[in-house]
C-alpha cells in the first residue's frame, strides 16, 4: 500500500481526517467529537444492534462513536461525553484518552507503515484564557503514535491560510470560527506574523442565547443552526443570536488590530488582503456581510480587499494540515534526492 500523509483537525466539536486518494484528490471525513459509553449486557447489545448502531468494546464497556453517540444518548436519555472542551482536551475527561484514539482512528485509519507524517491542528496561545496545549499535544501525539504516524504540530489559523490562501501567495488573515474558540492567523508569505485564539466562538453564543432566553445551550445551538439569517433576524431568538454574533465578530477584530499594533517585528503589507473564514460558526446565513459591516466600524491596521468564506469552512482546518504535511514530503523528498546524488558523487571519485 501506498504511504500516504495526513491531516487531522482536532475540534471541540468535530474530528476531521485529511488524505489524497490515489488520483491525489483530497479526501475529508469528518466525525462528531464525542461518544457513548454503555454497560455491556444482552439487552444493550440486542438494542445497539436494532438500531444498527457502530460501536466498539472497549473493557467492560461498549463505546458509540461521533454521531450514532448523539442519537442513541437521545434516545437513552444519557448525556454525551466529550474528550475536549474550550478547544483543548478536557482533564474531566481524562480517561477518555484510549476512545479518542478509536475516533482518531475511525477518520484517518492506520498509517500504511510506521513513521508515516500527520500533522494535527492545535489552537494558539489564547487572549482571553489560562491554557497550555502540552497535555492536549501529548494526548493527540499518543494517539497518533499508537496508529503508526508521527505527529506534528500546525496552529489552526495557519491551518486556514495554507488550505485557503495559495492563490494569495499565503499571504491575509486566515480565521477559523469553531465551537470552542476562534483561532487567528495573520500570515505574510506562509510565515504567521500574528497568531492567536479566544475563547469567544459557537459554544460562548449558544450559553449566553440560552441565558437570555431561559432555555437550555443544546437546544440554543439547533435554533441558530437552522436557517438563521444574522443580517434579517426573524424573531425574538434570532435577535438574540444576532446580538452575540456582533459582538463575537467585533471582539475578535478587535483582538486582531490590538495584537498587530503591539507585536513587534510585524511585516508591511503593501497590497490589500483577504480575510478568510472557516469553521462550523462561520456558516450561519449572513455572517460575511456582518463581519464587512463590524470591520467598517474601527480602523482596522491592515488594508482588506476581500472578506469570504472558506470553500469548506468545516473542512479546511484539515485540508490546511494534509497541505502542510504534503508539503514537507516534497522538501524531505528533494533532500534525500540531492543527498544521494551528493553521495553518488563522492562515490564515483
Ligand atoms: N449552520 C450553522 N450555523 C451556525 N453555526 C453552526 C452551523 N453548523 C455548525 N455550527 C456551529 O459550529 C461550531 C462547530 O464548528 P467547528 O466544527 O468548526 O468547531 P471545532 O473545530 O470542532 O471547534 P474548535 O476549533 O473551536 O475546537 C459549533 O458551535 C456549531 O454549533
Ligand atoms: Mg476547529
Amino acid at each position: 500500500m501506498a504511504r500516504k500523509v495526513r491531516g487531522l483537525d482536532v475540534g471541540t466539536m468535530n474530528l476531521a481526517g485529511a488524505v489524497q486518494d490515489d488520483k491525489g484528490n483530497i479526501k475529508i471525513k469528518l466525525m462528531r467529537h464525542c461518544f457513548l459509553d454503555v454497560d455491556v449486557n444482552p439487552f444493550t447489545k440486542k438494542m445497539l444492534l436494532q438500531q444498527k448502531v457502530q460501536y466498539v468494546e472497549f473493557g467492560k464497556k461498549v463505546y458509540v462513536l461521533g454521531e450514532s453517540a448523539f442519537e442513541l444518548a437521545n434516545i437513552m436519555n444519557k448525556v454525551i461525553r466529550r474528550p475536549m472542551k474550550a478547544g483543548v482536551m478536557s482533564p474531566d475527561e481524562a480517561d477518555a484518552a484510549p476512545i479518542f484514539g478509536l475516533l482518531v482512528e475511525a477518520v484517518i485509519g492506520k498509517a500504511e507503515e510506521p513513521g508515516i507524517p500527520c500533522y494535527y491542528s492545535v489552537p494558539a496561545n489564547p487572549v482571553d484564557a489560562d491554557f497550555n496545549i502540552v497535555y492536549h499535544s501529548g494526548i493527540i501525539l499518543g494517539a497518533l503514535k499508537n496508529l503508526g504516524y508521527v505527529g506534528k504540530e500546525m496552529n489552526e489559523g495557519h491551518a486556514v491560510v495554507f488550505s485557503e490562501l495559495a492563490e494569495q501567495d499565503f499571504t491575509g488573515i486566515g480565521i477559523s470560527f469553531g465551537g470552542g474558540m476562534v483561532n487567528v492567523c495573520v500570515s505574510y508569505k506562509t510565515i504567521p506574523a500574528v497568531a492567536f485564539s479566544t475563547s469567544r466562538s459557537g459554544d460562548w453564543i449558544d450559553k449566553n442565547v440560552a441565558h437570555v432566553l431561559g432555555i437550555n445551550q443544546t437546544r440554543a445551538a439547533a435554533i441558530k443552526e437552522k436557517g438563521v439569517n444574522i443580517k434579517n433576524p426573524k424573531n425574538r431568538e434570532h435577535e438574540a443570536i444576532v446580538i452575540y454574533y456582533r459582538n463575537l465578530i467585533s471582539y475578535t477584530l478587535a483582538n486582531i488590530k490590538a495584537k498587530f499594533e503591539s507585536a513587534e517585528n510585524i511585516p508591511h503589507f503593501p497590497d490589500p488582503v483577504e480575510i478568510v473564514c472557516s469553521g462550523g460558526t462561520a456558516l450561519i446565513g449572513g455572517f460575511v456581510e456582518v463581519v464587512e459591516d463590524e470591520l467598517k466600524k474601527i480602523e482596522f491596521p491592515i488594508p482588506v480587499s476581500k472578506v469570504r468564506l472558506a470553500e469548506e469552512p468545516l473542512n479546511a482546518t484539515a485540508k490546511g494540515c494534509l497541505l502542510a504535511a504534503l508539503n514537507d514530503e516534497e522538501i524531505v523528498a528533494e533532500e534525500v534526492k540531492e543527498d544521494t546524488k551528493g553521495q553518488s558523487k563522492k562515490s564515483s571519485k
